[in-house]
């Protein structure tokens, strides 16, 4: 691989052995904040799990950005392999032309899901190609790799070689492995059982490299349990044509896997940000391709010489209705039928909200459409339109003087707030938010402003309650932007206030100042539990 200066520059740092390799993990300091998704394999439209997997890692950069961190945000596509190449066989297209088209549905998905991805990766792009082949050239030349002979079982559909291991016990496969061929052919071996106890001994002492912990116990036990057999990272042309050559020997293209992990570096290095961006700070993935992160690319990272990521964050799958989500069987949730009938907003919050980051979530359609009602309209909606309104009504828009009633329930759900985002609990971050949503429509309903504003007696004390709404509207809008960006820009346009005020720096209790004149209110999720008037009665 192709070194830029770096720090921990292999040649100055030739042995990793014992201490030393447990702070392998070292990075400069001017380092931007880096943040990836699992790159899609093309051989389909996007689903909930996708979209869900993307604006978890949009909701953590746009945390880091907004508590003033550089960052960077890389998504994209998983091209080569026999996936894709099946697929594309099917739609009797060449691969390329296959892939080049449904990269504008990929790519108009990410956009309609509101993510704020700095790049978009396609593992055909030659930048990434280039990056893979001195990778391989390098471990290569190291002598990490060497060619042998497999004979034995070969699922096409996982595009993996099988065990006996991997036999029910009446002697079957399951049938996720698709139709299972035997297969003998020569292939090139990554060398991985020296790499073992290094790994081992590297996630032992860094537990936070795989999250939440019992994903980390688990690649624990599995290393511990298993000697990790040798990577197969090639595939003879002969049989598969639609993958990255071999530098080495032209007869062969590169494992779609060993090609795809890599474009997690490959892009930075592409951009000439390797040292301001390497290494990643989080790899956001589902729990099914924990293996490869956790595994396969520490070891391969270990042997080119590079610094490791620091963190794999493993979420669970979605489910809808209880079974798995199938296209065959029409059980499917499309996000694209969802966003446009309900709001990107109204997505993005009810997928963070219903499923913590780590086990698995179930879609149902009346969940959707309650929290909607409850948690959307009622809840933040309501809140923020009968506030703004009522200072509307009664002070012509105005802010009154500054005053302090809600201020320490605000700096307490706050406080927890930027506690739980640095720890990545975005289910519990929104949890805090909720309640103080709670407390402020609770606090409407015990200083009842629409009776004070009735007793000019009271006007005094009017003007303390529309300071503490408003000024609970200013931090509420403050703290979803990184959930609910359009949600939080649209409250920020009715507050009249500019969108600089969406950093958290700018959400202590007390910004708003008197005098300021806020814009028309408009209702942000209008209530969908009623049927919709006819637009001519
Ligand atoms: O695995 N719920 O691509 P992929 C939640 N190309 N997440 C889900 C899900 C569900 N029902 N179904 C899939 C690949 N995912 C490889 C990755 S990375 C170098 C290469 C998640 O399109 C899945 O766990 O099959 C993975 O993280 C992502 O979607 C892409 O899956
Ligand atoms: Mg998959």
């Amino acid at each position: 691989m192709p070194t830029s200066p770096r720090v921990d520059d292999k040649k100055k740092r030739p042995a990793l052995a014992g201490a030393d390799a447990l702070r392998y993990n070292a990075s400069p300091v001017s380092k931007r904040f880096y943040i990836t998704t699992a790159i899609d394999y093309v051989n389909g439209e996007p689903h909930l799990g996708h979209a869900y997997e993307k604006i978890v890692a949009d909701v953590i950069v746009r945390v880091r950005r907004a508590l003033g961190e550089p960052s960077f945000f890389l998504t994209g596509l998983d091209e080569h392999g026999q996936k894709v190449q099946q697929a594309a066989a099917t739609a009797g297209k060449e691969p390329q032309i296959y892939c080049d088209e449904l990269a504008q549905t990929w790519q108009a998905f990410a956009g309609k899901l509101c993510i704020t991805n700095d790049d978009f990766v396609r593992t055909t792009q030659p930048r990434h190609k280039q990056v893979v082949q001195a990778l391989l050239q390098q471990l290569h030349d190291q002598g990490e790799f060497y060619k042998g002979e497999y004979v034995g079982y070969y699922s096409p559909k996982q595009e993996s070689f099988l065990t006996e291991r991997d036999r029910n016990p009446d002697g079957t496969f399951d049938a996720l492995y698709g139709e299972v061929t035997q297969l003998r052919e020569e292939n090139y071996y990554f060398k991985l059982k020296h790499h073992q106890q290094w790994l081992i001994d590297y996630i032992e002492a860094n537990p936070d490299f795989v999250a939440p912990r019992f994903r980390c116990n688990e690649v624990l036990g599995f290393l511990k349990n298993n000697e990790l057999e040798d990577l197969c990272i090639s595939r003879p042309k002969n049989r598969l044509a639609w993958g990255i050559p071999l530098p080495f020997d032209a007869d062969y293209v590169t494992y779609v896997w060993f090609d795809a992990l890599v474009n997690y570096i490959s892009v930075p290095m592409a951009r000439g940000e390797e040292a301001a961006v390497w290494p990643a700070d989080v790899h956001v993935i589902g729990k099914d391709i924990l293996k490869f992160h956790a595994v396969y690319w520490p070891i391969m990272l270990k042997a080119a010489g590079r610094a490791l990521p620091k963190q794999i964050l493993v979420h669970g799958w979605w489910q809808k209705d209880g079974q798995k989500m199938s296209k065959s069987t029409g059980n499917v949730v499309d996000p694209v039928k969802v966003i446009d009938d309900w709001g990107v907003d109204a997505f993005r919050y009810y997928v963070l909200r219903e499923l913590a980051i780590g086990p698995d979530g179930n879609w149902t359609a009346e969940g959707f459409e309650a929290r909607y009602t409850a948690e959307l309209a009622n809840g933040l909606g309501n809140l923020i339109n009968r506030s703004l309104s009522m200072l509307g009504r009664y002070r012509a828009g105005v802010v009154p003087a500054r005053h302090d009633e809600l201020c320490a329930d605000a700096q307490r759900a706050q406080a927890a707030l930027l506690e739980q985002l640095r720890g990545n609990e975005l289910q519990a971050a929104l949890i805090s938010i909720w309640s103080y949503i709670a407390r402020v429509n609770q606090y409407v309903d015990q200083t009842q402003p629409f009776k004070l504003a009735k007793d000019a007696a009271q006007s005094q004390r009017l003007d303390e309650v529309l300071y503490n709404l408003t000024e609970s509207c200013r931090l509420i809008a403050t703290w979803i932007q990184p959930f609910l960006p359009d949600t939080s820009q649209r409250i920020f346009e009715q507050l009249a206030l500019p969108a600089d005020a969406q950093s958290f720096s700018g959400a202590a209790w007390g910004g708003l100042t008197a005098g300021h004149k806020i814009g028309a209110p408009v209702p942000l999720f209008p209530r969908r539990d009623k049927p919709p008037v006819a637009a001519n009665s």
